[in-house]
């Protein structure tokens, strides 16, 4: 009989677990696209094409990898807007500029766009009531970030706008899915204690994300779509916030390290990168993998605030999501309690 693995954190693996889904679009004019890229790319061609769209202005704390690809399809600049502002940032946005309000870690998108067009992005809690209740011309979200699903992002219009039709997936974007799905069955597979090299999951997972950010923009698969719409999406939040609850408890109060008040994970933000370093070392030798969102020692645009580089050195995202229970975050909690005394 195989014995279950314990390992915390990395990339979702299967789930076949079933409920109602309950997502902010399925009433509203939406569609769904590959990834949260190919939303956005689409997004950003029909509104140059349909409404005269120049530039996207996107926050200075942001994903940069889907950045360089974006810039092929429309213009990009920035507003400064990072996760530990406390006042909304008031964006100026020219003629033919829009604003990208970024939900970041499922928190507030901090933005007041005045008569601006914005599109929200939702990628870290896409069913959140943040993202039922928007009132935004535009939303998207990556449906990979937060839900156990090889590939998907959705674009849709909260005030009912009329926004672009979706595509079928391409023949490029069913080979990463292939490869996402395998390395998903795999990791499942191995978690529950069988007999699979951890190395044969991780590589088809970096295949398949590499697959992914190649070709051209893409709708999302049957198997996604299909998914999607039975996904235990309430369940799977009230699970989060528990987690999260039971992570916070086990950590007790401390000095060291500030965890931030958003439902996507557990982030800590700790003093000094060192620390960051050793933390992850020490977490890493406990089976906990942690997640670093997001590297800004490359940026793909201008005009990043030192004080958001320095962040995104000291900042840790701890997983907390519906694969594990309160049990697993209090174990979560001590490891990262032992490590900052340790550090
Ligand atoms: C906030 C945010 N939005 C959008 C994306 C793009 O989504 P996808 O990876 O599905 O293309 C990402 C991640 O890459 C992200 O972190």
């Amino acid at each position: 009989v195989p014995t279950a693995r314990w390992e915390h954190g990395s990339d979702l693996p299967l789930s076949v677990d079933v409920g109602p889904a309950d997502l902010p679009w399925t009433a509203r004019p939406h569609s769904l696209w590959g990834s949260g890229l190919d939303a956005m790319r689409a997004l950003a061609r029909w509104g140059t094409d349909r409404h005269g769209w120049r530039s996207l202005l996107v926050p200075t704390y942001y994903c940069q990898d889907i950045l360089p690809t974006l810039a092929d399809d429309i213009d990009l600049g920035v507003y400064e807007r990072g996760p530990l502002d406390r006042r909304p940032a008031s964006v100026r946005a020219a003629q033919g500029e829009v604003v990208v309000a970024a939900a970041l870690f499922g928190g507030p998108t901090g933005v007041r766009g005045g008569p601006a067009t914005v599109i929200e992005d939702h990628s870290h809690d896409p069913s959140s009531p943040r993202a039922h209740r928007s009132r935004a011309a535009y939303a998207v979200a990556s449906l990979r970030k937060a839900l156990p699903l090889p590939d998907g992002g959705v674009l849709w219009s909260p005030q009912g706008l009329p926004v672009p039709d979706g595509i079928g997936p391409t023949e490029a974007h069913g080979r990463a899915v292939l490869l996402r799905l395998q390395a998903m069955t795999l990791k499942h597979a191995y978690l529950q204690g069988a007999d699979v090299p951890k190395d044969a999951f991780r590589r088809l997972y970096a295949e398949g994300e590499g697959a992914l950010r190649e070709g051209p923009i893409s709708g999302i698969s049957d198997y996604a779509k299909e998914r999607l719409s039975i996904l235990p999406t309430t369940r799977w939040r009230r699970a989060r916030a528990r987690n999260l609850r039971s992570f916070r408890e086990a950590l007790g109060p401390r000095r060291d390290v500030r965890v931030l008040d958003v439902p996507f994970a557990a982030v800590l933000v700790l003093d000094r990168p060192e620390i960051r370093g050793r933390i992850r070392r020490l977490l890493v030798e406990a089976s906990i993998y942690p997640a670093i969102l997001w590297p800004l020692d490359a940026p793909a645009v201008a005009g990043i605030p030192p004080e958001h580089l320095d962040l995104s050195r000291r900042i840790l995202v701890l997983h907390a999501d519906q694969r594990y229970t309160p049990h697993d975050m209090s174990r979560v909690g001590r490891a990262v309690s032992a490590a900052l005394d340790a550090a």
